[in-house]
């Protein structure tokens, strides 16, 4: 394993997932952890991240320096750079040299081991206020900007290496070439981790929890959770039951798309809920978006309850069935905390989230793997493209996406459009390039319209087609015209009490992905 060590900021996820790109296998520990328990873990490598702090502040973040006498490879990234370069004894200081964003380096020793093969002169991503002045003893300074005299620096002899600008962002131009030089050749590591060695290490460690007992697990439709459950029918074949809530909150063809083709897949035994009339009647009247959503949370909750107890009931005996399967990724672990002591930055409420008594011990195959690395171990176990490379679609479903009270009317109105846009995003190549795009129906919202040769006073229809690379922060695409005007045409045409279509162009912040 190689060990990403958080200095906080939101680096060491992207820091962490650029190491498995170079097929190597990679974990986050917090600056916190003691540095004799990242050794425990024995580490082929260790990465600093960078952070907000300057090394100098009070408080900041430290580090033992016995982590640079271990004999384990080191690459130290911005604040990790300087904090390398202080513990060491080298020099950093706020000399007034501030460099944010797009920075040219210049390479002054391109036989270095970090360097090797790459320009002399290229451009990096920089960001920070204190800089390097001079580099610790028996080190020798590989690389240098306008501005600081000392932007990287290496000593290969105690394989310990670090530069001052961020290799894992995409505009680093040999950012992944530098990791990988220093992953390969300073650090010895052979390129061998790939999603096949999890697919065979998960099924042979979930045998081994669940043993001869059963587990259930909610499929909502979306790719981890279609993932996880393929993974542990793989493992444990009929011991398990999948559990589909329909809340009739669903776009066009999601539920067959569960029902047929993930069955077809997987063989999983599946039981459908049919609840929609049940979530429409709690929604009956609920105009606000916090409320709809609370509502659809509770309701899911009891649904799935109440089939979870059924099946137990049904099973020989009861308690047979003792673990859930759920679809945590590994972000989701490192963002609410878990095992690795940073801070909590956002808990997302799933819908199908775990009552607070669960009885259920919990499988979570996918706790070590980032999304692009799901979709591959999907792709392995023979899930449908469709399924697969699905775009992210919110727990609480249309019902979101409905700006005024939810009803089977205005559902299926915009379960339409929605389909059009889908399949018009799709026939011009574009489901690749975009995040997601949430269609939404603002029902409370009525204007004027002239169609055939009469006037009407129909509902205008919002797209919001957003790129991102994590739902943190997105922007609009900039979809082809031709495309919007395909879609628009398409909607006014064949969606009734729809006259106009219009374009959400907001990034995020400030405003959210979805309406509501
Ligand atoms: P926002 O609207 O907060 O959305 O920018 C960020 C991402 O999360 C999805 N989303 C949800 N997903 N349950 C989910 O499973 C929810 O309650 C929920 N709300 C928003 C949204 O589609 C986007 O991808």
């Amino acid at each position: 394993v190689v060990l990403v060590v958080d200095f906080g900021a939101q680096y060491a996820q992207l820091i962490a997932r650029r190491v498995r790109e170079a097929r190597v296998y990679s974990e986050i520990v917090p600056s916190t952890m003691p540095v004799a328990e990242m050794l425990a873990k024995n580490p082929r490598a260790i990465i600093l991240s960078g952070g907000p702090s300057s090394v100098y502040a009070e408080g900041a973040p430290t580090l033992d320096r016995a982590l640079f006498e271990a004999g384990v490879p080191v690459f130290g990234m911005c604040y990790g750079f300087q904090l390398m370069a202080t513990t060491l004894g080298g020099t950093v200081d706020d000399n007034g040299a501030r460099e944010y964003g797009r920075t040219a380096l210049s390479v002054s020793k391109s036989g270095s081991t970090l360097f090797e093969g790459t320009p002399g002169e290229q451009s990096v991503w920089m960001s920070h206020g204190d800089a390097c002045s001079a580099a610790p003893e028996g080190f020798t300074v590989t690389a240098s900007t306008d501005v600081v005299p000392v932007a990287a620096f290496e000593n290969d002899e105690k394989k310990l290496y670090g530069v001052q600008y961020h290799p894992e962002v995409m505009h680093s131009t040999y950012g992944q070439q530098v990791l990988e030089h220093f992953l390969y050749r300073g650090a010895g590591i052979e390129p061998k981790w790939t999603t096949t060695n999890v697919v065979e290490e998960q099924i042979a460690l979930i045998r081994e929890q669940v043993g001869t007992k059963r587990a259930i697990c909610g499929l909502s439709g979306g790719v981890d959770s279609a993932v996880a459950a393929a993974l542990v029918q793989k493992a444990i074949g009929s011991q398990l039951t999948c559990v589909y809530v329909d809340h009739g909150l669903m776009r066009k063809g999601e539920t067959e798309q569960v029902e047929k083709d993930f069955v077809a897949a997987t063989g999983v035994k599946l039981r459908v809920v049919d609840a929609e009339k049940r979530f429409l009647d709690a929604l009956a009247g609920v105009s606000d978006p916090e409320q709809k959503r609370k509502i659809i949370g509770r309701e899911f909750i009891r649904v799935f309850e109440q089939a979870q107890a059924e099946i137990v009931a049904e099973a020989a005996g009861g308690e047979d069935v003792a673990f859930l399967v759920q679809g945590t990724l590994y972000p989701d672990v490192v963002e609410s905390g878990g095992g690795t002591g940073t801070a909590n930055i956002k808990s997302h409420h799933n819908v199908g989230g775990l009552p607070e008594d669960i009885e259920f011990k919990l499988v979570e195959p996918l706790r070590q793997l980032f999304k692009d690395e799901v979709r591959m171990v999907g792709q392995e176990l023979g899930l449908p493209e469709e399924i697969v490379q699905r775009q992210p679609f919110p727990g609480p479903g249309l019902g979101i996406r409905i700006v005024g009270e939810v009803t089977k009317e205005r559902l299926d109105l915009l379960r339409e459009a929605d389909a059009i846009a889908r399949e018009e995003l799709t026939a011009a190549g574009l489901d690749r390039d975009i995040w997601q795009c949430p269609v939404v129906l603002l029902a409370d919202v009525r204007s004027v319209g002239v169609q055939g040769d009469g006037r009407t006073y129909g509902h205008p229809i919002v797209l919001r087609p957003v790129s991102s690379e994590d739902a943190m922060t997105a922007d609009w695409s900039r979809l082809p015209y031709e495309t919007l005007a395909k879609i628009s045409t398409r909607i006014t045409n064949e969606v009734a009490d729809v006259n106009r279509v219009v374009l959400d162009v907001t990034s995020k912040p400030p405003g959210t992905i979805e309406w509501e």
